[in-house]
């Protein structure tokens, strides 16, 4: 059982108490008020505002197009639904790879507009400087590594990443520095699970992994994948708790149905 369920309120530190504890870390996605207050009112530890809702909420085919206006829009969205998980926000393309000081500007403004209580930055050596001039304004960074999506088009594919030996040692590399800089996590993305043991047993802060197999500290996916609301990714990590697609249309289809025969409303539904 959970010894952390009680807690009012996820902080980065709590995260770090549970993996020294051993407690795996339960993280998804959202990107708007009622899925938000959902997942946290059924008591997970943390929300993502992820850049995929550039995929799943706008239905662009990359990640790379999503704006730092339109992610302030969906943290600021998910925050007001929350009360106990800790909100991290990816930072979007462009926001923060030209240099650290346009990294902070981006940083600050997510922290000050949404009241969330983190960002996350994909990306090992070269971002470095970056994440500690954004500590250095007191706000908690989680690093991002394997498969990133915002560089898609350098990778080519969505295979997995790190495979070979030169790829996992910078890997390896990274998540030290990254650790070093000061992040309080790392997600590890679709990286071979014997890879990320390796490095959630080599760094002390917790390793959350997505395709990146059962060793690490905890598990993040997206929402809209996990309760079968998208339809088309079907990656074997993927598992899903729902088909919400089908029940949603079902339900479409049955209000549909009622209006054309004029069923709804009926006379206990009128005034
Ligand atoms: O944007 C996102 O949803 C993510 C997760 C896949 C970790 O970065």
């Amino acid at each position: 059982m959970s010894t952390y369920r009680d807690v009012k309120k996820i902080t980065t530190h709590v995260l770090q108490a549970m993996k020294h504890k051993g407690e795996k870390i339960a993280m998804l996605t959202a990107y708007d008020f009622s899925m938000a207050r959902i997942i946290d009112s059924a008591g997970i530890d943390v929300i993502l505002v992820g850049d995929s809702a550039s995929n799943v909420m706008a239905g662009h085919e990359t990640t790379l197009p999503i704006t730092l206006n339109e992610m302030i829009y969906h943290a600021a969205s998910v925050v007001r639904g929350v009360s106990r998980a800790l909100v991290v926000v990816d930072m979007p393309f462009g926001t923060y790879q030209g240099n650290s000081k346009e990294a902070l500007s981006s940083a600050i403004r997510i922290m000050k507009e949404t009241g969330a209580g983190a960002i996350k930055m994909e990306g090992g050596s070269e971002i470095r400087e970056s994440v500690v001039r954004i500590l250095s304004a007191g706000i908690p960074v989680m690093g991002h590594l394997g498969l990133t999506p915002q560089s898609i088009h350098k990778f080519g594919t969505y295979t997995v990443r790190a495979k070979e030996d030169e790829e996992a040692a910078k890997l390896m590399e990274d998540a030290e520095i990254l650790e070093q800089a000061g992040c309080f996590g790392l997600v590890l993305e679709k990286i071979p699970a014997q890879l990320a043991q390796k490095v959630a047993s080599s760094v002390k802060i917790p390793i959350i992994g997505i395709g990146a197999g059962q060793y690490v500290d905890g598990q993040v996916l997206v929402l809209h994948d996990m309760l079968g609301i998208t339809q088309e990714f079907s990656p074997r990590f993927l598992r899903r708790y729902h088909n919400l697609f089908a029940e949603m249309q079902k339900a479409v289809m049955n209000y549909i149905n009622d209006v054309k025969s004029l069923d709804f409303p009926n006379e206990k539904e009128q005034y």
